[in-house]
């Protein structure tokens, strides 16, 4: 996405939230805020930024995305029908002018040996890859560019 904004001749700054992050939102035409499942859920300490810059947020165009593995499954591939968004965007009074959901990767050699097994019964249960070696990425990546196209947009 940010290859894609400066590609269009867009300045991008890309920071992690983190709890300690001291982020002044205000010199930003457009804000995109990004995060992926871990376990059921956003990173909380993505939950406490939206809420404490949530004017900022207000005051101009943003997005959000989200990236998890359920959304690989048709009917839970899009924001309004993924879990996952929902339940984020039930949680917080920030209304994302765009908001959008993209299926992640699984790689089970970058996974400690407890999560591997974890994702492992969870994607044998949900009829996804098993192979404790194998990588598989589900994103849709022309989707990604069609988010980055929309986000684009926002400011003008
Ligand atoms: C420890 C762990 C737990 C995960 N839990 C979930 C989950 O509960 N639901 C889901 O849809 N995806 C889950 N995922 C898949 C991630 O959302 C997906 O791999 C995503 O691409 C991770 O992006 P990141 O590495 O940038 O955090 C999990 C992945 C890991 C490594």
């Amino acid at each position: 996405m940010q290859a894609a904004l400066e590609a269009a001749g867009h300045t991008v700054t890309v920071t992690e939230i983190t709890d300690g992050l001291h982020c002044d939102l205000q010199p930003f035409d457009t804000v995109v805020i990004g995060a992926s499942i871990r376990y059921g859920k956003h990173r909380p300490a993505v939950l406490r930024f939206i809420a404490s810059h949530q004017h900022a947020l207000e005051a101009k165009p943003s997005a959000f995305f989200s990236v998890n593995v359920v959304a690989r499954k048709p009917g839970k591939d899009r924001a309004d029908t993924n879990p996952y968004v929902r339940t984020l965007l039930r949680k917080t009074a920030w209304k994302p002018t765009l908001v959008g959901v993209f299926a992640g990767k699984i790689d089970y050699p970058r996974y400690g040996a407890f999560d591997r097994q974890v994702i492992r019964l969870i994607m044998w249960l949900t009829h996804g890859p098993t192979d404790p070696l194998g990588t598989t990425e589900f994103t849709n990546w022309q989707a990604v560019d069609a988010f980055a196209a929309q986000v684009e947009v926002l400011h003008k």
